[in-house]
């Protein structure tokens, strides 16, 4: 495969809301950002991927946009982007930005101006359709979000679809005028100078409403193809689409080079693993065989073909360490052990904020302290129907999008450092002891690990471009696996549990001289037949 600058990257995901406000507004912003750009860069990351920045009227924290081309007053000005580009730009970091297409706010001037007239030229924008004879929804389509995806307008008569809130009305992708203006603001903005985009909600471009197909439309591709065209195609950007409904075949469909689509896209089986029946809101404890088998398959299907991105987390997901770690006594050890199996994956790594000190999930006392727009309508419809307060309190603290979003942990100062104000969303209380400052002081911390983990990837080209071959496969409890090229031969093994486990290497393995890249105990110089394990123990060696 030929090489690409986004090959041997590591992205790190800012999201700015929660990551440093530097006028005490309670939220952070672009300045935040630049701010701490020698952090970023002493940690060592290529890439930042920015969650939305732009202006919005923030029901969905920023994914309802109502206009591409300027910034939100809370997180700065369009000068504050420039000089953030700029500054990042010097120290080799790109920007990547988020590019929410499937919908925008009903803000936005094109759905307002849909609103007051249906001949009006962006009426076709959006997607209308009459009531039932009955007045009721056109069909029995969910949102997302909760709820029906249709919501009637009185003015004019006609219900439009929203897949997310019903202040973030779809796009009509069927609309050639509507590839048109995106195209021009997604040009406008590679003319600013950023990196590339990660594309929200991406599977939905291609929906077919009327045939009721919403993910995974036949359109998808011929639209991803003709939006490559007449945008980043020729630019070597990053792009990387988050489709929730990929399977590997599709995954290949996006990220196979030929096809001139996306770098890569961002799949979610080891997320739904942890889901009952693909319902965020019933957790289920980690099943370390099923996580095992969804890494490794992707690890092995995308071996000739496509690109894999590697993550653990971002801003919708519970945080690493709480979901595939321990959070209590093994906090430090799990999250190095999840670091390592993860970034010597074959694929492009994805760091989300506070995951690089091992941030953990919260638990607010009550619903009323939670923000999230997905989180509070589940709440009420669940317990609606019948579900048990508790238990759905229970779900919020496995699964909502607010363990992600409480403030970066910088210090252990009032507020975590993070604001001189009041934050937006509380900090979690146990930022006196998990704080940047702190981790920085150890040389022993996971934020150091991490960091060692970037350079390996920079100095190792087997870490990135190395074939795959997993290790006795069918430990329940262990992740083992190699990495190999014609120069190195790299071992990394990990223990997904709170026991002790013992793994069976392969013979090449006995006795020799070996240096160890990784490590969250002691450190491996030589291997025998069996190697006991402790809880939560994990190595990378080198051959
Ligand atoms: C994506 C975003 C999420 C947002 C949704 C609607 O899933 O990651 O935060 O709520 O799209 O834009
Ligand atoms: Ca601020």
């Amino acid at each position: 495969m030929q090489n690409a600058w986004w090959h041997d990257a590591v992205v790190y995901q800012i999201y700015p809301r929660s990551f440093y406000d530097t006028n005490g507004d309670g939220i952070g912003d672009l300045n935040g950002i630049i701010e701490k750009l020698d952090y970023l860069h002493w940690l060592g990351v290529n890439v930042l991927w920015l969650s939305p920045v732009y202006q919005s009227p923030m029901d969905d924290n920023g994914y309802d946009i109502s206009d591409y081309c300027a910034i939100a007053p809370e997180f700065g000005t369009m000068e504050d982007m420039t000089r953030l580009i700029d500054k990042a730009g010097a120290l080799g970091i790109k920007i990547v930005m988020d590019l929410v297409v499937n919908h925008t706010s009903d803000e936005h001037p094109w759905f307002q101006a849909a609103l007051q007239d249906k001949n009006s030229p962006y009426r076709d924008f959006y997607i209308w359709r009459d009531a039932k004879p009955d007045g009721s929804a056109p069909d029995d389509q969910g949102s997302i979000f909760g709820g029906s995806a249709w919501q009637w307008e009185p003015n004019t008569e006609q219900y439009y679809f929203h897949l997310f809130s019903k202040r973030q009305p779809d796009l009509n992708w069927e609309n050639p005028a509507v590839h048109d203006a995106v195209y021009t603001m997604m040009n406008w903005w590679i003319d600013k100078g950023i990196g590339g985009f990660r594309l929200d909600v991406i599977d939905f471009i291609g929906k077919e409403i009327d045939k009721g197909i919403t993910g995974n439309g036949p359109r998808l591709h011929p639209l991803l193809q003709a939006m490559n065209r007449a945008t980043f195609g020729d630019k070597d950007l990053l792009t990387v689409g988050e489709t929730w409904g990929a399977t590997p075949e599709i995954a290949k469909l996006y990220s196979a080079p030929e096809r001139n689509e996306l770098s890569m896209v961002f799949q979610f089986e080891h997320i739904t693993v942890t889901w009952k029946d693909g319902d965020k809101w019933q957790p289920v404890p980690l099943d370390v065989a099923a996580l095992k088998q969804v890494l490794f398959k992707w690890q092995q299907e995308l071996a000739d073909s496509g690109w894999n991105s590697l993550f653990w987390n971002n801003h919708d997901l519970p945080r690493a360490v709480s979901k595939f770690g321990h959070d209590g006594q093994y906090r430090t050890r799990s999250a190095k052990m999840l670091a390592t199996t993860l970034h010597l994956m074959r694929g492009t790594p994805y760091i989300y904020q506070g995951e690089e000190i091992a941030m953990t999930n919260v638990t607010f006392p009550s619903i009323d302290d939670y923000q999230d727009i997905e989180t509070r309508n589940f709440y009420d419809l669940r317990v609606a129907e019948g579900v048990d307060p508790d238990t759905m309190m229970e779900a919020v603290y496995q699964n909502s999008r607010d363990n992600a979003r409480t403030p970066m942990q910088w210090e252990n100062a009032p507020q975590a450092g993070f604001t001189q104000g009041t934050p937006w969303l509380p900090v979690n209380p146990n930022y006196t002891t998990i704080n940047v400052a702190r981790a920085t002081e150890n040389s022993g911390s996971v934020l150091y690990h991490y960091r060692q983990l970037i350079k390996l990837r920079k100095q190792y080209p087997v870490i990135v471009h190395g074939q795959f071959a997993p290790v006795e496969e069918s430990h329940p409890n262990v992740m083992a696996y190699e990495r190999f090229d014609d120069t190195h031969r790299i071992l990394v093994v990990s223990n997904f549990s709170e026991q002790k486990q013992t793994i069976t290497l392969p013979a090449h393995w006995h006795d020799k001289a070996l240096t160890c890249l990784s490590y969250n105990m002691d450190p491996v110089k030589q291997l025998s037949t069996t190697y006991k394990l402790a809880p939560y123990e994990s190595f990378a060696v080198m051959l």
